[in-house]
């Protein structure tokens, strides 16, 4: 009798047999701490956010925050979609290396700031040539920010990890007049505000007179000067921060992309996660980066807490790092895979976690990598491995399949936060419309000399909202939100 199959099986066998080659569609689901992605015939994704682009530029009413867009979201208004569509995997490790650099490498310990350094969270701008072009080409993710009255509005990057001052390029651009666009005119807001030398405002101790301003010159050249004023930043019709002070940065600066400037979201006094209005039912900021530069993802400056709108997040501590103020630190504890725990000698593990904003990739320790990377092998030995992509060796080749299963990996974060990463946040996949092809594990070893435990990079925390409750001293993940 044809009812003693019962349907569920008869539709998991229609499934397995359909000759559905032809097609790269998938459906996938997650059970018993596996991912199983199934061949379809029918495009299951999820309608893809694309708001037309004149709805992000205009976005300003999004109840989330501002739109955050991937450097080469089709609706950037840096323009960098045009030269380049898709990520190579060799461009990603060249960013994410020169990253790591400027954030880690020796570079980063050179020249003492002109500034009050670390410990206290102070500011190191400039220690050399161009404090934007150091972090390279520079930034995967922008929103659009408005300084002045009335308003001007930039394409800047944001970013945790700065030299401790939200930094925007100015005019004069040039001694010789040279166009600068886009850049701010300072000259035509009317909040602007000097910040005076020998003012707590103003971190350059050697100046002196009634506006802060340090002239940088590099080999006897005058690379620019730098002037710490004070004006209001609006981010959303609600979001609004007077007297935000942020470095101008004239002449000789030049980002390497179209962006205009970075805002500053470090621990620093005078970050905007620090103005951030506080209240009991909010947070710093939050964030939700992107899973692809075809969706959009938000910045919430003094987010509301996820459980105040019914939303579960995992939180973990957060730390300081006692030599750079300026850092949030996690404690990365340990590893699951695929439901147990890895195992892994906790001394591998000791030191800082950094989540990186603008670091694509999961950098470990090279023997906390090993154990990843052996582990998830074993797990694997059915499917046919791939030759590696750059740095990424443990690469599958999934074409021709109807169904495959990975184990899901955990980040076991300090105080039983255990954020399962989704399958694109663990994978990557150079050809992102097709799961059935090459897919290669989204974490590679870190640097020998990395003194960091780990770098948890953007592909990992897309798609989740990322929850900075800094006076609650903790950092929240909540799945599954843009
Ligand atoms: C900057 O914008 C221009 C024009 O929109 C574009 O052609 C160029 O590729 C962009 N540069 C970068 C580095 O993205
Ligand atoms: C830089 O600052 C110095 C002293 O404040 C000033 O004389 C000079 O004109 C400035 N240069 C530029 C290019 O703005
Ligand atoms: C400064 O000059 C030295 C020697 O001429 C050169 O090696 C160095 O690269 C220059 N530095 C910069 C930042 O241009
Ligand atoms: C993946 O497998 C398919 C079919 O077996 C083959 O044609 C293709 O060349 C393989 N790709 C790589 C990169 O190994």
């Amino acid at each position: 009798m044809a009812s003693a199959v019962p349907s569920t099986l008869l539709f998991c066998l229609v499934l397995l047999v359909s000759p559905y080659l032809g097609c790269s569609y998938h459906t996938s689901y997650t059970h018993g701490g596996m991912h199983y992605v199934l061949r379809s015939n029918r495009d299951h994704r999820q309608p893809k956010q694309t708001p037309t682009c004149s709805s992000v530029h205009s976005g300003r009413s999004s109840s989330d925050g501002v739109p955050v867009l991937h450097r080469l979201s089709p609706c950037s208004p840096l323009g960098a979609a045009r030269s380049q569509e898709q990520t190579s995997v060799a461009d990603v490790f060249h960013r994410d290396a020169l990253r790591l650099c400027s954030l880690f490498g020796e570079d980063n310990h050179g020249d003492p700031a002109p500034g009050p350094s670390a410990p206290g969270g102070g500011v190191s701008v400039p220690n050399k040539g161009d404090p934007i072009e150091t972090l390279p080409g520079a930034f995967e993710y922008h929103v659009v920010a408005g300084f002045g009255t009335p308003v001007q509005e930039f394409s800047v990057g944001f970013d945790t990890l700065t030299p401790g001052a939200t930094l925007l390029k100015c005019t004069p651009c040039a001694a010789g007049g040279e166009p600068c666009d886009p850049a701010f005119e300072p000259s035509a807001s009317s909040s602007l505000a000097q910040v005076p030398c020998g003012s707590t405002d103003c971190p350059f101790h050697g100046c002196s007179g009634p506006s802060c301003t340090l002239s940088v010159t590099i080999n006897n050249t005058l690379l620019g000067n730098v002037t710490f004023v004070t004006d209001t930043l609006t981010l959303t019709s609600t979001t609004t921060v007077e007297n935000f002070r942020f470095a101008c940065l004239e002449a000789g600066f030049r980002p390497s992309d179209n962006s205009t400037g970075i805002l500053d979201l470090s621990r620093n006094s005078h970050s905007l996660a620090s103005r951030a209005p506080s209240s009991p039912g909010t947070v710093a900021f939050s964030y939700c980066l992107p899973s692809s530069p075809g969706t959009v993802g938000f910045l919430s400056i003094g987010a509301p807490k996820p459980e105040l709108s019914g939303r579960k997040a995992i939180y973990t501590q957060l730390r300081s790092n006692p030599d750079n103020g300026n850092l949030y630190v996690v404690e990365l504890v340990g590893l699951g895979l695929g439901g147990p725990d890895l195992s892994i000698p906790p001394p591998a593990l000791a030191g800082d976690t950094i989540l990186d904003l603008h670091t694509t990739f999961t950098y470990l320790r090279p023997e906390v990598y090993a154990a990843l990377r052996d582990n998830f092998r074993k797990w694997m030995t059915q499917y046919p491995a791939a030759p590696s992509l750059g740095r990424l060796d443990t690469c599958y080749n999934f074409t021709g399949l109807n169904i495959f299963m990975v184990p899901v990996v955990t980040l076991k974060l300090d105080g039983g936060a255990d954020v399962d990463l989704s399958m694109d946040e663990m994978m990557f996949f150079p050809d992102p419309d097709n799961h059935f092809s090459i897919a290669c594990l989204a974490f590679a070893a870190a640097p020998a000399n990395a003194r960091e435990a780990a770098v948890i990079g953007n592909r990992a925390q897309s798609s989740m909202e990322v929850v900075y409750d800094v006076s609650g001293g903790r950092v929240g993940f909540v799945p599954y939100r843009c």
